[in-house]
């Protein structure tokens, strides 16, 4: 087993292993005195793993009670919190109860939510199902719901008792979730390793499970650091954000229907990159590897949307401070930097 140590302002652990979901049960006992959870989960994972994680918790001597929703990105919204919410004062959860969240990063995101907020905080698990999140998601306690105005727009830190990552869930995945999540895991190599973005490019959609233990392990190593030195978002984790001001744009102006975040995302790093390299910004070649392992994994390089609309929805998204943007900038594959630009100046930079 694989194990990564996060120093948050609460330390708690990921634990990396083939088939680890089988053993849930006796991992969660070691980390809460409490033998009483709630998962939650969406109606696809619920109907693959629930009745694994059930078993192995009952054989820990827990009483379990599930919530389950729709799955997608629609469900992350104020009125099934309020059902989850609902559900945990039926069920009589305490502040000493635990929270599961169980499945990818809409079911991790709202139940950090709700733990962190119900009774003004539970304790939370994280099992992640989807490679976005093993990877990004369910590590460094970001935790939200989206309003119809915009995602991500109500929040909270709150930092789990524990990840564990069982790869073999990916398995289940669809390819193209897949390949959401590899957008991520590129977004790594380019900002911190080019070691992992090697990994990551001499494999493809086809053959990425072979080396799949090992680069999420990587990622997650490199979320740790980053959380480590900037918890609460104040610096160096923007760097996780390269391609993210871009690609949130492309979602929002195709309203979120026509692009999923990895494949947006895909189309951000591939944006700001190219526009790095008329601008001396960035290596000619860091900008062909970046378009030929993006293509490999099945992700877009181009959008049709007018760049000068993007720029402006540039300006909406959380993570730009009044007139100023910070602009994630790779010089070379493994080498990122914060560039703080006044919005103007970003405009011009992407519209050369
Ligand atoms: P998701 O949770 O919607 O999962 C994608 C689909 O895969 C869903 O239909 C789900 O039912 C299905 N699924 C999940 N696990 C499965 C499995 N093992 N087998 C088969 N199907 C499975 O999407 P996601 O990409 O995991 O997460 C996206 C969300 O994560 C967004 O809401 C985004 O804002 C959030 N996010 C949060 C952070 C953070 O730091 N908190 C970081 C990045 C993204
Ligand atoms: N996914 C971005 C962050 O955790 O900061």
């Amino acid at each position: 087993m694989k194990k990564i140590a996060v120093k948050a302002s609460k330390p708690y652990e990921v634990l990396i292993e083939q088939g680890i979901i089988k053993n849930c049960g006796k991992l969660i006992s070691d980390v809460t005195k409490t033998r009483f959870a709630a998962i939650v989960t969406d109606d696809i994972v619920d109907s693959i793993y629930s009745d694994t994680v059930i078993s192995s918790l009952e054989e820990s001597g827990f009483r379990v009670v599930k919530f389950v929703f729709k799955n997608g990105e629609p469900s992350k919204c104020s009125e099934t919190l309020n059902r989850i919410y609902d559900f945990l004062a039926e069920n009589n959860i305490t502040r000493s109860d635990c929270l599961i969240a169980l499945g990818g990063g809409v079911v991790g995101d709202i139940t950090g939510y709700a733990a962190a907020t119900y009774l003004r905080g539970l304790g939370f698990i994280q099992i992640p199902t989807t490679l976005l999140a093993q990877i990004d998601s369910s590590v460094g306690g970001k935790t939200a719901i989206d309003l119809p105005c915009g995602k991500n727009l109500v929040g909270a830190f709150k930092q789990p008792e524990l990840v564990i990552c069982d790869p073999l869930t990916l398995k289940t995945l669809s390819p193209e979730t897949v390949s959401d999540g590899m957008a991520e895991a590129i977004k790594y190599g380019m900002i911190r390793s080019s070691e992992l973005f090697g990994i990551i490019a001499s494999h493809s959609i086809e053959n990425y499970f072979d080396v799949i233990d090992d680069i999420i392990f990587r990622c997650v190593s490199i979320k740790r650091d980053i959380v480590e030195n900037d918890e609460f978002d104040k610096g160096e984790r923007m760097l996780l954000n390269f391609g993210h001001t871009l690609g949130h744009a492309v979602e929002s102006f195709y309203n979120y229907t026509k692009y999923t975040h990895g494949n947006a995302v895909a189309v951000g790093m591939h944006m700001i990159t190219e526009q790095a390299v008329k601008h001396g910004d960035c290596e000619k070649s860091a900008l062909e590897k970046l378009d030929a392992v993006i293509s490999s994994y099945k992700l877009p390089l181009v959008t049709d949307a007018p760049v000068s609309e993007l720029i402006s929805l540039c300006s909406n998204d959380k993570k730009c401070e009044s007139s100023n943007i910070n602009a994630i900038i790779c010089s070379d594959t493994g080498i990122s930097s914060i560039r703080k630009m006044p919005f103007d100046e970003f405009r011009k930079y992407m519209e050369a």
